[in-house]
């Protein structure tokens, strides 16, 4: 496959994802900690997105550097502290139902009379009490205002299946008739919160991810390029996948990032 489409434009900044790409559960993919390493050698900004919630940005961070990638928490995006900078800049108070791990990265925030309600990932803390009271704040309020931190069905936990974010959030829309916002991938206020992060504009970033919807799909969305590594949960038939059409398709992270690199210093050649 030709890369002309992935390198007809500058590139000068990267989004990749995390699972899937950078790691396998708790192995790093082959040549990945190589590649972050070289992007950090040559200076090239990048942000690493997931859509965790069950973890801060700390533990993220922590677990990474376990496995070799020297990353730091300024490289990392995540749903918190995208939803923090929202409810700051849109003076909202929220309520939250969320894990008590990530708890304290809300605590500059007025919680008084709130106005809206973040939900994400609780686990163990969707009871029918938590989620009740949720329900009757969102009737109470007056504008109401939902948020979801990610809107996946279900994920692999390491004991099987587990119910995700999506279906509790999809039940509060239906009690309630309001529609949430996400915040997290694929979402594009997401894929764009971390755009401007880098400090850059869509047209100038490409996602590397696995998944070819959520990920090179959801940021071709909004503007950007999308590669898609055959690693994590590739299958073969996303190579012919009948709407999407990745930028390129490549074997790993190494790969596209060798990729970029040429890329930018042909650009500088031709200057
Ligand atoms: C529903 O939620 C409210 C508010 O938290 C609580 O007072 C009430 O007891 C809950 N109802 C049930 C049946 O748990
Ligand atoms: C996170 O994003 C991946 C795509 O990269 C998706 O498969 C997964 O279901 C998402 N998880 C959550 C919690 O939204
Ligand atoms: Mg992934």
């Amino acid at each position: 496959m030709s890369h002309t489409k992935l390198c007809s434009r500058p590139i000068k900044g990267l989004i990749l994802d995390i699972a899937g790409v950078l790691k396998d559960g708790d192995i790093a993919i082959p040549g990945s900690v190589e590649a972050v390493a070289k992007l950090q050698a040559a200076g090239f900004p990048f942000r690493l997105v997931t859509n965790e919630t069950l973890k801060t940005k700390k533990v993220i961070t922590k677990t990474l550097n376990m496995l070799g990638f020297r990353t730091t928490e300024r490289e990392m995006f995540s749903p918190i502290p995208a939803i923090v900078e929202i409810l700051k800049k849109e003076k909202l108070r929220p309520h939250l139902l969320l894990h008590p791990n990530v708890l304290p990265e809300f605590k500059d925030l007025d919680m008084e009379n709130p106005n809206c309600v973040v939900v994400g990932d609780a686990e163990e803390c969707f009871t029918y009490e938590t989620l009740n009271e949720s329900f009757r704040k969102l009737m109470e309020m007056e504008d109401p205002k939902l948020f979801s931190l990610g809107i996946g069905k279900y994920y692999m936990d390491d004991d099987g299946l587990a119910l995700d974010v999506g279906s509790f959030c999809k039940g509060l829309e239906y009690a309630t008739g309001v529609k949430a916002r996400i915040v997290g991938k694929p979402s594009s206020d997401y894929f764009l919160a971390a755009v401007d992060d880098l400090g850059l504009k869509p047209e100038e970033v490409v996602m590397v991810g696995d998944d070819i919807e959520f990920d090179v799909n959801g940021a071709q969305q909004c503007g950007m390029r999308g590669v898609l590594v055959r690693t994590g949960k590739f299958r073969k038939t996303d190579e012919s996948h009948p709407r999407v059409m990745p930028d390129a398709i490549v074997d790993n992270l190494l790969h596209a990032i060798e990729l970029v690199l040429n890329s930018v210093q042909n650009f500088k050649h031709k200057i």
